[in-house]
């Protein structure tokens, strides 16, 4: 199974790759997660939508070639961070060649926070519903407190976050061979 993994963040010691790169160590040993890197994207120009730069271009088979997506993201006052939003819009560019269609997505967030990016996620959900992606409901993870639960290296070493997420992508990789049947 291949996921596709999107980070919302471009941080260096982001909370958000470090729970997406713990994803690719829990995971089930049929799901393999690979990480893209938003910082490649540029700012979006509808211009520039009949003749995709050549990252876009990139991002765009990467998506179609997946069997489904997951999103790690940051909340940025209240919502998700531009960055992110920035590389959904290109991906569901030109007009009837939304690459996200059909999908199966999940979403994973970290905040130093008490929220854990709740409304994040939910600003994230919104935008699906327009994209007609396959965004599974429950489970759900937002993890609070994030300085806590990671090491200065980036290492998950919260034991109970840990297992909750292994759940978390079983219950994914179920949701994924279902939307893609
Ligand atoms: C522009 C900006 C807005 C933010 N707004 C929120 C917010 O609404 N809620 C929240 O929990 N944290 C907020 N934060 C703090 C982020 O959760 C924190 O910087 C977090 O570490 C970002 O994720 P990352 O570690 O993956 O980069 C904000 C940070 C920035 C830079």
């Amino acid at each position: 199974m291949k996921i596709l993994g999107i980070v919302g963040s471009l941080r260096q010691g982001s909370f958000n790759k470090s729970l997406l790169i713990s994803a690719i160590d829990l995971a089930p040993k049929e799901m393999n997660i690979e990480i893209f890197d938003l910082g490649k994207i540029p700012p979006f120009n509808q211009d520039m939508e009949t003749n995709l730069p050549e990252s876009v271009k990139e991002f765009k088979d990467k998506i179609i070639s997946a069997d489904g997506i997951l999103f790690a993201t940051p909340e940025y006052n209240y919502s998700i961070p531009g960055v992110l939003k920035n590389a959904i819009d290109w991906a569901s560019r030109p007009f009837g060649q939304n690459s996200w269609e059909n999908k199966a997505v999940a979403i994973i967030g970290a905040s130093p926070g008490m929220q854990g990016t709740a409304r994040a996620q939910t600003a994230l959900r919104q935008t699906f519903t327009f994209l007609n992606v396959y965004c599974m409901n429950r489970p759900e993870i937002y993890v609070a407190k994030a300085a806590d639960k990671f090491s200065a290296d980036g290492k998950l070493i919260d034991s109970e976050t840990k297992d909750y997420l292994q759940k978390f992508l079983v219950e994914y990789e179920k949701w994924t061979l279902r939307m893609n049947k």
